[in-house]
């Protein structure tokens, strides 16, 4: 049994958590909306065609925002098609995913079922393959009074009140050469300046996501923030990051320490924006939407499931159905962790995605909804995980990988909400070999108890939930818990993800 000591205090405030934080991420991609979240037919269908089964656990995944309709699927969207008489609506190719589009879901469908879910919608905008124009019609759709062409269309659709959408992506992932209207760093700033400057002669107070690149290991990261910032910082208020982790060529390790990766993308893409924000002496504070985020297992995407031919465009294929491990729930945990130490920078965040689509939920046509092992970690951080994060001292024993060179095996941060009297304790266990067991040193607090303690872990690093077996696995209490004279002790299993929630008396 191995050890390592944690010292936290409630004056190492990093910053407050907002709660778009918990986001996740709905595109018109495989089974994500038709099969996942709408199938009409469906015995808990409500009148709309949304699955009532799928509503119950993304309330209980304690998802807070949801960005929506894309991804890359937005870079060839037309919204229009999309709202109006369903049996009107056209039928398109969507080429970001090579299927057929139906467009019996759009964005009164769309409003409907986020307000059942209780999340705040984030919509993305097309400037892949469109302009400032299409977005300006797109809010005033959305989002204004009635009295012009377009919110009075809105109303006969429906809807006599605007959606209130406060937040929206100008684009998605325009540094990747797969995005339909790709372009360089100088181009695309401009658009998305000129795009945003627009928006706010419509609407001021939009909240407005530039994108940032589409992961660290891109060829232009780093210059793409700068140049793109260096044309927009003003006009918007976040940069985008997004970022999938899997395994590769079998490096357990380095996969478990996948956040080390994110700690680092999070601290780049900060010292960006600060830089940017020297240059233009700017009084603007410009902070990180982490829109996309998650494992995937990409390279089963690339060589066994895209699909191409000029005669092939399934509707709703099993596109992206990732089965996720316990390994896969420690990293999404690890993750979590590492957006929470960055709460002073990243203020809104989406797991993508929500159903069936590299999901934690997952649906069987005509069957039943259930959670996957990367659910646990999301919901009991986003139930937990309140009022300001705290910095975690941790020293402790360290994992040599590949990738990252050698890490602490554990890796931690706390959440305090002093108003509700409460706080958090998140831990992981990367070591695949040693339980480790923490002290950890919590001052400053008051005298705390135990209220909850819940750790995922298996015997099997391989156990997964499945249509056969949904709850093979779960999170356990964690009887090692105790707390004394303000310090918690826990042992942690290899390869685990664990929360403990304290009280602290009045
Ligand atoms: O989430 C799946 C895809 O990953 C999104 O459509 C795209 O933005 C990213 O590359």
């Amino acid at each position: 049994m191995t050890a390592a000591r944690i010292t936290v205090s409630t004056s190492a405030r990093v910053g407050t958590i907002d709660r778009r934080v918990f986001g996740s991420f709905v595109e018109h991609l495989g089974r994500c909306v038709y099969d996942g979240i709408f199938e009409p037919g469906h015995p808990s269908a409500d009148g709309q065609g949304f699955r009532e089964d799928v509503i119950a656990l993304v309330r209980e995944l304690g998802v807070t925002a949801v960005r929506y309709p894309g991804g890359n699927f937005v870079s060839g969207y037309r919204w229009e098609d999309g709202v109006g008489p369903k049996e009107q609506r056209p039928v398109r190719r969507d080429l970001a995913w090579h299927s057929t589009e139906t467009n019996q879901v759009g964005l009164h469908e769309f409003a409907h079922w986020n307000a059942k879910a209780g999340s705040e919608p984030m919509l993305a905008i097309n400037l892949g393959t469109r302009g400032e124009l299409e977005a300006l019609d797109l809010v005033e759709y959305t989002n204004l009074p009635t009295g012009s062409a377009l919110s009075d269309q809105r109303a006969a659709n429906g809807s006599e009140e605007g959606f209130g959408v406060g937040m929206w992506c100008l684009g998605n992932e325009m540094d990747g050469p797969w995005q339909l209207g790709h372009r360089d760093a100088v181009d695309y700033g401009k658009l998305a300046s000129r795009t945003a400057k627009a928006l706010r002669q419509l609407q001021p107070d939009l909240q407005l996501v530039v994108c940032g690149s589409s992961n660290s290991q891109m060829p232009t990261f780093g210059t793409w923030e700068r140049e793109v910032l260096e044309q927009s910082y003003d006009d918007v208020d976040f940069i985008s990051a997004h970022v999938y982790y899997q395994p590769v060529d079998g490096d357990v390790d380095s996969f478990l320490a996948s956040a080390v990766d994110m700690d680092r993308f999070i601290d780049v893409v900060g010292s960006t924006i600060d830089h940017v924000k020297a240059e233009k002496r700017s009084e603007k504070q410009v902070f990180i939407s982490f829109d996309e985020w998650n494992v995937w297992y990409q390279q089963r995407y690339e060589t066994v499931e895209k699909i191409a031919g000029l005669g092939n465009w399934p509707k709703a294929p099993r596109l992206l159905e990732d089965v996720y491990t316990v390994t896969d729930a420690v990293v999404v945990g690890s993750l979590l962790i590492s957006l929470l130490k960055h709460a002073d920078r990243v203020k809104a965040a989406s797991l993508a995605q929500l159903v069936n689509v590299i999901a934690p939920i997952m649906t069987e046509p005509g069957g039943p909804a259930w959670r996957q092992t990367i659910f646990h970690p999301f919901a009991i951080t986003s139930r937990l995980g309140r009022g300001e994060a705290l910095r975690a001292e941790v020293s402790g024993p360290t994992i040599r990988t590949a990738r990252f060179g050698d890490v602490q095996a554990v890796d931690s941060v706390v959440t305090h909400d002093d108003e509700a009297g409460t706080a958090a304790v998140f831990l992981v266990n990367r070591s695949r070999t040693d339980p480790i067991t923490v002290d950890v040193a919590l001052h400053g607090f008051g005298a705390l108890t135990i209220t909850e303690t819940a750790t995922l872990a298996d015997d099997d690093p391989d156990a997964a939930n499945t249509i056969e077996d949904q709850d093979r696995v779960a999170p356990a209490a964690n009887d090692s818990a105790a707390i004394a004279a303000g310090v918690l002790t826990i042992t942690l299993p290899p390869v685990s993800w664990t929360a403990v929630a304290l009280s602290i008396e009045a």
